[in-house]
């Protein structure tokens, strides 16, 4: 490393969650995906990490850190980012030179049903980016780098770091798709996916019984684990078709059976186990009936948890307004978060 003084500055970014329309669930070795996986990436639930950092010349036995989330300290967040960052020392070998502080905070309340762990992996790798090209005097900053970070601390974080749309897994569906990276899934989408409304229904803000690392561990001796990471590998096949097509029926279709093949997954676990709520099946059918009757492309998915993702184009905004207040009363508290597809991290 080519840094001859000691330095300091500060970084911050802001980057969203993202939903999954083909779910990554299963992995092996070091967090590597067993299937492939494409989401949209989210706009207003998202995580803004500042982090003033200290260069020092001579290598450093322990990482140095302070943590703060929403301004205040939190010692096992901190304890485990210090983990997250003493595992990275081979792929950000800076780490061994650098005193952090690190402050964050989420756009959506904490124990609101959101999972964080994508928006904040996300956001604390592209200020560890941020400042590897701030020291090495770098010319852009190495996105593919920081989806890897973010992958290591969080699967899905590595899809949190591209706009619109993105693909984590390698795969013959997806070029230059990898297991060490996700990418942005630029080709010829039809502008009506990038348009596309997610209003997400906090049927429960409790945490989950079964954490996802449990989940994903579970699909090791899951009887129907290979058949499974075949499926995702041909649905992603399928919905990028359609997504190019702007095919809707054909993209509801597959993101409907995503989200049920993941929860037929986990009770086809050994333990079994169920994370879907009462409501969580009456909103089911209720989209599924306001489809048929009112011929309106509204879909459903769902992350490891109870809540509903409801998606829609956003030209049908006003024809699901209807059916979004009728939902209401299957929500904690009428909770409704909505969010939409957005445009990838921001540096502030
Ligand atoms: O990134 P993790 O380890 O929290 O796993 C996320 C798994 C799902 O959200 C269920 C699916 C996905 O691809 O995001």
């Amino acid at each position: 490393m080519e840094i001859e003084n000691s330095t300091s500055g500060q970084v911050k970014w802001r980057c969203p969650s993202n939903i999954a329309l083909v779910k990554y669930w299963g992995k092996y070795g070091r967090q590597y995906p067993s299937n492939p996986s494409i989401s949209f990436t989210l706009s207003e639930a998202h995580t803004t990490t500042s982090v003033s950092y200290e260069y020092s010349k001579e290598k450093l036995e322990d990482i140095h850190l302070t943590f703060k989330f929403e301004g205040e300290s939190k010692p096992a967040f901190e304890n485990k980012i210090k983990k997250f960052l003493d595992s990275i020392r081979d792929v950000y070998p800076l780490i061994s030179h650098l005193k952090l502080d690190i402050e964050s905070s989420n756009s959506f309340p904490h124990s609101s049903g959101i999972a964080s762990s994508a928006s904040s992996m996300a956001a604390l790798s592209m200020c560890l980016l941020s400042i590897q090209k701030e020291l090495l005097g770098e010319d852009n900053l190495d996105i593919n780098q920081a989806s890897n970070i973010a992958r290591l601390g969080s699967g899905s974080a590595s899809r949190s770091v591209y706009p619109e749309i993105a693909a984590w897994g390698q795969t013959e569906h997806v070029s230059d798709s990898s297991n060490d990276y996700a990418v942005e899934y630029t080709e010829s989408i039809d502008p009506i996916f990038k348009s596309f409304h997610d209003d997400i229904l906090i049927v429960s803000a409790d945490e989950k019984s079964v954490s996802s690392r449990a989940g994903h561990a579970l699909m090791e001796c899951n009887p129907y684990s290979a058949a499974r990471f075949q499926q995702a590998n041909d649905h992603l096949g399928i919905i990028i078709k359609a997504m190019k097509e702007g095919d809707l029926d054909t993209f509801g279709l597959i993101v409907e059976k995503e989200a049920l093949t993941l929860h037929a997954l986990m009770m086809a676990s050994e333990p079994p186990y169920i994370l879907l709520e009462p409501n969580t099946l009456n909103i089911i059918r209720e989209i599924q009936k306001f489809r048929s009757d009112n011929n309106v492309p509204v879909y459903f998915t769902l992350d490891a948890g109870p809540n509903i993702h409801m998606l829609y184009p956003h030209q049908y905004v006003t024809e699901v307004a209807t059916l979004k207040e009728s939902l209401r009363s299957y929500c904690v508290n009428g909770k409704i978060i909505e969010d939409k597809v957005g445009q990838g991290p921001i540096k502030l």
